[in-house]
């Protein structure tokens, strides 16, 4: 089913989610259903605060640029990448360590802005999956970035909180009258 997805202002994006306690049907359901919303939105990532739903849970696909990462590592040894897409993540845990680098970051909630974001390029991740088992992860790249962006998703947190100074001031604008219109028209 392909769920609508909440724009910038709407008071669910900014809620911190609370921890899935249990994977039931019920939630095997709607993490099929935040896949089909991102696929069908074009998105590499969703998470559930996106579509209205304060769980720790989210999902990213990088499957259509292979090349994006420069490893990626699954409980300590190499893997193939596109094997593991689309990555699910329930209650994820991150460790985040490497340089911090910029780069251009958009949101299927506030469509109408990009902006660079700066973020550690590597993450270690534990991954809690549907069937119960944990994926352990390691890998850089956009697939690194997009695990960090919809992480923060689950914490209240967008992209746009995390731009340069400088760049927040040019957005102020722009993200009031986003917040201030787009949701009431609904
Ligand atoms: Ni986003």
């Amino acid at each position: 089913m392909i769920l609508d997805i909440k724009q910038y202002g709407e008071p669910v994006l900014r809620r911190k989610c609370d921890p899935v306690e249990e994977v039931d049907t019920d939630i095997r359901n709607f993490t099929q259903d935040l896949i089909d919303t991102m696929i069908d939105a074009e998105g590499i990532g969703l998470a559930a605060p996106q579509v209205g739903v304060d769980m720790r849970i989210a999902v990213v696909d990088v499957a259509h640029d292979p090349e994006c990462v420069s490893f990626f590592k699954v409980a300590g040894e190499d893997a193939n990448m596109v094997d593991f897409m689309p990555l699910i993540f329930i209650n994820p845990e991150l460790e985040l360590s490497g340089p911090r680098e910029a780069d251009s970051e958009g949101c299927l909630s506030i469509q109408e802005i990009r902006a660079k974001v700066k973020r550690p390029t590597i993450v270690k991740a534990k991954l809690p999956q549907i069937d119960g088992s944990v994926l352990e992860i390691e890998t850089d790249g956009l697939l690194a970035r997009a695990i960090q962006h919809e992480v923060d998703h689950l914490n209240g947190i967008l992209f746009t909180d995390r731009v340069s100074t400088t760049a927040k001031a040019r957005l102020k604008r722009q993200l009031k009258d986003l917040g201030n219109t787009k949701w009431e028209r609904r």
